[in-house]
């Protein structure tokens, strides 16, 4: 059958977004319905059983579905203008490695499937690994169902028009029961393996990280006819946020702090916005220095917004603490690679919700470009094929 290069051109015009460059597939928008439905071909393709569960992640067995199986899979969803890779990569390396085994002759002796979650960028509903976190119970069912898209509508919503019932939404017992280990293949997102001058390597833990809504609320009035002492302006507050996040990235070891996303309402080049939301996006290796970095930053926050007579309230979208993944998995996986090297990632994951529940696993494919979350993401052709090569092996190892 295709390697995982073919399977990814065939999905390369699904969803590129011409406006923003890269690929915006959102879940259960036009293009990530497309991919589910090609995913789901291409697992009938190759005689696995399909279901979706009750939160909208796919399952694809080989064989009987059954307890402690052998599940690797990973995301079809995008950020805004991702690249094409992130998601996708371990998708199309789950397929191909089902192929490679059937090639060989291979029948497993323990249930094996391939996962696809639901929403894990967080792109549409701004929960990330929002399908992991249901399956698990990390999020609460009736907050999730209520989660809204920039348009309002509700994630219940868009799962009613997709054709699915969010009636049990929430943690899924006999789900979780299912996956004996959890192995995510992803395209690396840092410059890891570039300067290891090696294609495959096995993850090691994932930064602590979470995304905090700022919603800073000032007068709306004129840009020409409103004094500049007259002035109750939140987009200056915000403004200042971003420099102060900066800075208090700057002072934690390894931590990072993001705004990418920032809206004023109403939005118009001579109006003074009534309010301005900010997300941050704050990660650093342990708990307290995360959390006492946006404690900071929204104390701040207050004093930027009364200095302008305005106010700011401060919302938790989601966390996730420090990830380690458990490292007897760790090292035979690194073992069955030619001592595949491990890496720490910044990135969230769903293999990293699993982690909690489950032995999990990541393998990552070099990216010569080190980026992602942008179109220039890239993985080569041999690396993608190396990658699904070592997933077959894994997977042929541990359910064999
Ligand atoms: C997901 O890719 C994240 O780390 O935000
Ligand atoms: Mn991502
Ligand atoms: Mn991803």
């Amino acid at each position: 059958m295709a390697g995982p290069n073919e399977l990814l051109a065939a999905i390369a015009d699904v969803g590129a977004d011409r406006r923003r460059g890269g690929y915006s597939r959102h879940v259960f928008d036009d293009a990530e319905r497309e991919l589910r439905e090609w995913f789901v071909e291409q697992a009938e393709a190759r005689d696995l059983r399909v279901s979706t569960d009750r939160n909208a992640n796919i399952w694809a067995w080989w064989g009987d579905p059954g307890d402690d199986a052998v599940v690797t899979g990973s995301h079809l969803d995008s950020v805004p203008g991702g690249g094409a890779f992130d998601g996708p990569l371990g998708v199309v390396s789950a397929l191909s490695a089902v192929d490679i085994l059937r090639d060989k002759g291979f029948r497993p002796r323990r249930p094996l499937a391939v996962l696809v979650f639901a929403e894990e960028e967080g792109g549409r509903f701004g929960v990330p690994c929002l399908g992991s976190r249901l399956l698990t119970g990390t999020i609460d069912a009736d907050k999730a169902g209520a989660l809204r898209d920039p348009s309002g509508v509700t994630f219940a919503e868009a799962m009613r028009s997709f054709g699915a019932d969010p009636v049990r939404l929430g943690r899924d017992v006999e789900a979780l029961r299912r996956i004996g280990q959890f192995v995510e293949l992803h395209v690396e997102q840092g410059r890891g393996l570039v300067d290891l001058d090696r294609p495959v390597a096995v993850a090691s833990s994932i930064l602590a990280h979470g995304r905090w809504r700022f919603r800073f609320r000032g007068q709306g009035n004129h840009a020409g006819a409103t004094l500049i002492s007259d002035r109750h302006d939140p987009m200056l507050p915000a403004s200042q946020l971003v420099l102060a996040a900066r800075r208090a990235a700057s002072g934690v070891a390894g931590g990072r702090a993001t705004v990418g996303r920032l809206v004023p309402n109403p939005g118009g080049t001579n109006v003074i916005a009534s309010t301005v939301d900010l997300w941050l996006d704050a990660r650093s290796p342990d708990d307290r220095s995360t959390r006492s970095m946006v404690e900071d930053l929204s104390g701040v926050a207050s004093e930027f917004a009364s200095a302008e007579g305005c106010q700011v309230d401060v919302t938790e979208e989601s966390y996730g603490g420090t990830v380690h993944f458990d490292a007897v998995f760790r090292d035979q996986l690194s073992g069955l690679l030619d001592d595949a090297p491990a890496l720490s990632t910044g990135a969230g994951h769903d293999a990293g919700i699993l982690a909690a529940e489950v032995p999990a696993a990541m393998l990552f494919v070099r990216n010569p470009t080190g980026i992602s979350h942008a179109p220039e993401e890239h993985a080569e052709p041999d690396d993608c094929t190396a990658g699904a090569r070592a997933l077959a092996r894994v997977l042929e190892n541990l359910a064999g």
